[in-house]
């Protein structure tokens, strides 16, 4: 053969088989593989393949998002698939089934503080959802933003305090640059500046401190905080921003849902594609509870005696004893048998708004608000519309009903507690997880011996200590 025929033989060839690899990429779209390994997974016999079109109500255009995502689980119900689709959490390009395409501009996770504000602070046309609200405690993107679990604001004060690089123990730093439009007492800052910014300066400028510079790279970026990545281990798995609470991961940190192209056998994701108000402990503690933090090595010392998969055969209380709490710790019978979350109240969770100068400042919940004192029945108030902030916020509970007519326990601050609620003169709590109801005793009228003048948790613990040690 002559050279110039081998190359038109050679050319034609490439041209056919480009030719075939278009028809076969047509016949074989990638979509349709996935939707044949999710009606192999669900075991769905002779299912249609079919491209899925889904117009939300909230932007009027069509998303083919989930012809690849089928079986992908509706967020929440107060998301439905039919009203928000997913771009407007999620961004990327609806009209498209080139998946590169189709995830460009995508965010993985729309509550990541890099992007909260667009996804969940508003929504496409720019209307108000999270945030720009006319109350103060209907913004969670702001409240959370400048919540300690968010800014560490306290933790940072007191270490840089402690080591001379501070006058007082007022916070100027934080995780991140955070603005506050009021505060309630001059103890609260106004605004906090990024630490990380700062060390990035410092060291620009060549006058980094050592021990700063320590702590902020053991402490602030070991997972613990709102705002960083989590470590990528069992019991730490967990997303960061809002999702950090309200998207459950398991310890495993595997999808157990039923979207094929997330793939099962990889750490790293969600229980299933959903939020939840109806935390359990196990979802506080991928943050807390999982080490102590050493002043002295200025690092934070993981717990070494947790083993995921061994402790199935203990009860819930047993294994909550041993797995999640800290060894040494003492707890009295509630804070073993309620969620972390029957006790601690909205404005300590996700913050009242304002931006917190340390822990004593953001926490609110006693023992007393529930169990009142030898001298003094607990606080109370009646619920007279289930438009009250406390009421309503709690009303998104999937498990609480709120009832017109309750008496309910009240916080020293003011915040209501929906959930633990006097009915024909006898107090119950119910639980926010799962509903189940608990008789609540009081400390009031009961033989205990505490003085009513000492009601840190630390006092009561002395005789109601449940742990095993
Ligand atoms: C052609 C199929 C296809 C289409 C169309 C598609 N996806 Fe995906 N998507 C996938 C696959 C496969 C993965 C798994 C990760 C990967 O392979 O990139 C994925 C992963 C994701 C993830 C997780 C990303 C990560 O970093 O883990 C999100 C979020 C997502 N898709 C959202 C969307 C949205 C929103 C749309 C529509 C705008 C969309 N996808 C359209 C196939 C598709
Ligand atoms: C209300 C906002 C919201 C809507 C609407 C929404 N998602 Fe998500 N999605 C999230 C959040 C939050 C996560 C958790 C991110 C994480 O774990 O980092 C997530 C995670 C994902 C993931 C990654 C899961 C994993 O473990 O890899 C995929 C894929 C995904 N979404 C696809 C979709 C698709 C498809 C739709 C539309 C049917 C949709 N989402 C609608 C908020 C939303
Ligand atoms: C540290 C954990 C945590 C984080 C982070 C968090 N939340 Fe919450 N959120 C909760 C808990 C707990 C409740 C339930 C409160 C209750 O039952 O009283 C809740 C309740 C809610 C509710 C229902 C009540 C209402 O007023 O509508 C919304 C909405 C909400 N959160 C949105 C958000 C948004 C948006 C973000 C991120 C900007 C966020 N949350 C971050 C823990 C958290
Ligand atoms: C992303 C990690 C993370 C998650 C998830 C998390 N927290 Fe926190 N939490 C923190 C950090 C960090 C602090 C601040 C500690 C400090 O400054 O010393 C904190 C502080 C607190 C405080 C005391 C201060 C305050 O703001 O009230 C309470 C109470 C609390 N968390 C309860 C919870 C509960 C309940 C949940 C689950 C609904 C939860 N946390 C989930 C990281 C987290
Ligand atoms: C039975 C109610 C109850 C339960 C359940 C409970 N707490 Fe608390 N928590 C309290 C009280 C009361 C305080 C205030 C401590 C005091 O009075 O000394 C507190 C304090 C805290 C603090 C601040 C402590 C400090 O270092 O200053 C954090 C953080 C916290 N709780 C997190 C959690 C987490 C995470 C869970 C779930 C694993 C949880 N709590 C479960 C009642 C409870
Ligand atoms: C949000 C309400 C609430 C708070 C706050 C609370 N408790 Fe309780 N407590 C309960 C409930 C409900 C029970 C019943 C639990 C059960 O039956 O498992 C209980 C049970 C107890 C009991 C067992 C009484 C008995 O039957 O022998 C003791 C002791 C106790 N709590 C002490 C405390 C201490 C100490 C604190 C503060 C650290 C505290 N409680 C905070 C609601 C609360
Ligand atoms: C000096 C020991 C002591 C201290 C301190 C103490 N208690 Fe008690 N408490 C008791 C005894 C004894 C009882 C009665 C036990 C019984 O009847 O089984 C009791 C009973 C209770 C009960 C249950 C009442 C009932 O009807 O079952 C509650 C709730 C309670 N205490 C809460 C508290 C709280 C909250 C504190 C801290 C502010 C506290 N106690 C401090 C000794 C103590």
């Amino acid at each position: 053969m002559k050279k110039n025929q081998s190359i038109i033989v050679g050319l034609s060839l490439a041209f056919l088989l480009a030719t075939l690899l278009v028809f076969w990429r047509n016949a074989h779209p990638e979509w349709a593989r996935w939707q044949k390994l999710y009606y192999q997974q669900q075991s769905a016999q002779n299912a249609k393949m079919e491209i899925i079109s889904v117009v939300p109500t909230l932007t009027g255009k069509p998303e083919l998002c989930t012809t690849c995502h089928i079986g992908i689980e509706e967020i929440s119900p107060s998301h439905p698939v039919d009203a928000f689709g997913c771009i407007i959490c999620h961004g990327g390009q609806g009209e498209t089934l080139d998946k590169n395409l189709a995830h460009k501009t995508l965010r993985r996770n729309p509550s990541d503080f890099s992007t909260v504000a667009q996804s969940c602070g508003s929504g496409q046309g720019g209307e108000a959802c999270h945030n720009g609200m006319a109350h103060r405690w209907q913004n969670m993107v702001d409240r959370v933003q400048r919540s300690l679990q968010a800014t560490t604001a306290g933790a940072i004060a007191h270490t840089r305090f402690t080591f001379g690089m501070q006058k007082t123990p007022h916070p100027i730093y934080g995780a991140s640059d955070v603005m506050s439009d009021s505060v309630p007492s001059p103890d609260f800052p106004k605004s906090l500046k990024s630490i990380f910014h700062k060390i990035r300066m410092d060291s620009i400028n060549g006058q980094v401190n050592a021990t700063e510079a320590k702590f902020v790279k053991s402490c602030l970026t070991s997972g613990c905080h709102l705002n960083t990545a989590a470590a990528q281990k069992p019991y730490f798995y967990r997303a960061s921003g809002c999702a950090a609470c309200h998207y459950l991961y398991d310890n495993d940190g595997r999808y157990k849902g039923a979207d094929a192209t997330i793939n099962k056998n990889e750490t790293g994701h969600g229980r299933v594609h959903q939020l939840t108000t109806a935390i359990p402990f196990t979802q506080c503690n991928h943050c807390h509870n999982r080490g102590i933090y050493s002043m002295k090595q200025m690092r934070f010392i993981d717990r070494d005696d947790l083993h995921p998969d061994s402790l199935g055969f203990l009860s819930r209380q047993r294994r909550r004893l041993k797995e999640y709490y800290i060894p040494m710790a003492q707890f009295s019978k509630c804070e073993v048998s309620l969620e972390c979350i029957d006790c601690h109240t909205h404005n300590e969770v996700m913050g009242g708004g304002f931006i917190y100068p340390d822990k004593k400042s953001a926490v609110e919940i006693e023992c007393r608000t529930c169990h009142g004192t030898v001298v003094e029945p607990p606080e109370e108030r009646i619920i007279r519309s289930a438009e009250q902030r406390d009421v309503f916020i709690a009303g998104y509970n999937p498990n609480y009903e709120p009832q017109v007519g309750d008496t309910v326990a009240v916080t020293a601050k003011g915040t209501w507690l929906p959930t633990v609620y006097k009915r024909n003169g006898r107090w119950e709590q119910l639980s926010k997880l799962d509903g189940r109801v608990f008789p609540l005793p009081l400390a009031y009228g009961s033989s205990c011996e505490q003085n009513p003048e000492k009601q840190d948790s630390h006092s009561c613990h002395v005789c109601h200590d449940e742990s095993d040690h």
